[in-house]
């Protein structure tokens, strides 16, 4: 049994590849958060509605069918909306205590992170943070899916658990 958890947010596919790709690496359990009511499939749509996403500002989860006191070890990787971690990641982080959890912390983005590490730093208080990846993806339309992070900066993150 594995005491390493990989959490992951992802609306467009970014964030999942590198949460399946870390889990793999690390051997451990995997969970995606999915919002309650499904947000558009028109991605500027989406865009626009988000443009305030600040810290009060989340969704309703669907619930989670993992034990996290199981785990000791945390990974969490969301995608990066309006300069925040997503409202879904948020929402997780309001619901579930990661007290006391070595956690590694990242945010998928197009090359403006923000305050994505301030914003998980504010979420987990008394957690211990080991490592923060700016995971940066093409900006490019069309090649949003491309990733611009090197993969040995992805494993040195990964080291740090
Ligand atoms: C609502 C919304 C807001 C976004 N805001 C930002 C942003 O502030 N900075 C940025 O670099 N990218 C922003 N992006 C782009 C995504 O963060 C980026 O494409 C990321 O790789 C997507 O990850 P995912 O495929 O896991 O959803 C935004 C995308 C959406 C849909």
């Amino acid at each position: 049994m594995t005491n390493t958890l990989v959490v992951y947010y992802s609306f467009t596919g970014n964030s999942k590849k590198v949460a399946n790709y870390v889990k793999e690496k690390l051997n451990a359990d995997i969970l995606e958060l999915e919002p309650k009511i499904p947000f558009s499939t028109d991605y500027d749509e989406v865009v626009a509605e988000w443009q305030n996403n600040d810290m009060k500002k989340d969704v309703e989860i669907k619930s989670i069918d993992k034990d996290l006191s199981q785990y000791k070890k945390v990974v969490l990787i969301t995608c990066t909306w309006w300069y925040g971690i997503s409202p879904v990641m948020k929402k997780f982080l309001k619901e579930y205590d990661l007290s006391g959890k070595d956690v590694l912390v990242a945010s998928s983005n197009a090359g403006w992170i923000g305050h994505c590490f301030r914003d998980y730093k504010t979420l987990l208080p008394n957690a211990n943070i080991k490592g923060e990846l700016d995971l940066v993806f093409s900006a490019e339309d069309g090649k949003r899916d491309q990733i611009i992070t090197l993969q040995e900066e992805i494993d040195r993150w990964i080291e740090k658990l």
